[in-house]
């Protein structure tokens, strides 16, 4: 605590937020102070017997818990450093930038805020990314307070960097507040995030064995693997050129086919399957291009029990291994895709999108 600058101004706003607030978003560029800031009020109002749910949404330097999901730890006292470490909760979005997951991250700090509240809070602070500039960060924050409703808006700047979004809160009748950048803000460099998210996956995959589980008992909803009909070979067709084709898995869904190859062969005649089969879109899964993904594996109520990344998926046998800390892995209903690649579950070394629509 004593580590924190406060900026003047900061005890006021901790102290007139405190008296009607529910919910309170603070936003900011990255680097701007977003977390120390939530710190700092975790701190002040915890200390005068207030329940705060801090809801962590940043993606990619997340304070709870680990990258690419969104996680809530309630706090009734003063938190030690160490005490952010584990959360009571996360929710799995799937990568370290909003970027291709806008449902899965509003559908994640949705359900975190609310769990906050049904476990008491009296007041949910929501720490969210520095994904700020465009269009599309635009649209993300605004239904993320449409969603949220919050009280209060608590937005750092350096200069007026966040004003293309807070003047439209204020006409639309959000209040909001704002709040100059603290002269000890550091920027990280990229190597340094890069550095910090390797920590967290290490310590969290630190127990982690490979275990075995039947596609057929879990369900993968990003595509319809395991919940259609089966191709053989000889019923593809015999003009396509690809009968003969090795590792060649092929499923039809309603007006969906999924083909799952080794490796992605351009040539393929996919409009020619298209016809033959009469669907509208055929999926190419890329078995080796699984190999290492970072997964969410969910229960039956959507709760995210914990990560694994992906060994080996093997259609044929209808059989995936992952690697995961989760024990109670007969519990996992629901396999969310991610976009990052983890190496021995500890170092990105790379995004990829398995399901192609092609
Ligand atoms: N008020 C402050 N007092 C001391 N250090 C700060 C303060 N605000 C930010 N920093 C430092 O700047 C860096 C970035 O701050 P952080 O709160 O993580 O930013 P953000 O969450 O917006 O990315 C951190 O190393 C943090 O310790
Ligand atoms: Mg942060």
């Amino acid at each position: 605590m004593n580590t924190i600058d406060i900026p003047k101004g900061w005890d006021q706003v901790a102290e007139r937020i405190k008296q009607d607030t529910k919910l309170c978003v603070v936003v900011g560029k990255i680097d701007s102070g977003k977390s120390t800031l939530c710190k700092y009020l975790v701190n002040t109002w915890t200390a005068s017997g207030i329940r705060v749910g801090y809801v962590d949404s940043d993606l990619g330097q997340s304070t709870l818990g680990l990258p690419a999901t969104v996680g809530l730890k309630i706090f009734n006292t003063p938190p030690h450093e160490s005490d952010y470490a584990n959360p009571a909760h996360m929710h799995f979005v799937g990568n370290t930038a909003p970027e291709g997951f806008l449902l899965q991250m509003l559908h994640a700090v949705k359900t975190m805020a609310d769990k906050s509240r049904q476990e008491g809070s009296k007041i949910t602070l929501v720490d969210t990314t520095g994904f700020i500039e465009g269009p599309v960060a635009r649209i993300l924050k605004l239904h993320k307070i449409e969603m949220l409703r919050p009280q209060w808006i608590l937005a750092l700047q350096a200069e007026d960097e966040m004003e293309h979004l807070l003047s439209g809160y204020e006409k639309m009748g959000w209040q909001v507040m704002r709040l100059g950048c603290s002269k000890r803000v550091i920027s990280r460099s990229q190597t340094e995030r890069q550095k910090y998210r390797s920590e967290k996956y290490k310590a969290y995959f630190r127990g982690a064995k490979i275990v075995e589980c039947s596609m057929h008992k879990v369900v993968f909803p990003a595509c319809i693997i395991g919940t259609g009909q089966r191709i053989h070979p000889p019923e593809l067709p015999r003009d396509a050129g690809i009968q003969g084709m090795n590792h060649l898995y092929v499923e039809k869904c309603g007006n969906e086919l999924l083909i799952m190859a080794d490796r992605m062969d351009t040539s393929m005649p996919f409009y020619k399957l298209k016809g033959y089969f009469g669907v509208t879109s055929v999926v190419f899964i890329e078995r080796h291009g699984l190999k290492d993904l970072l997964v969410g594996l969910n229960d039956n109520d959507n709760n995210t029990m914990g990560l694994g990344t992906i060994n080996d998926f093997d259609p044929f046998a209808g059989k995936l291994t992952l690697f995961t800390p989760v024990y109670d892995f007969h519990m996992v209903a629901t396999i969310r895709l991610g976009v990052l690649k983890l190496e021995r579950g500890e170092k990105e070394y790379g995004k990829t999108r398995v399901i192609q629509y092609v």
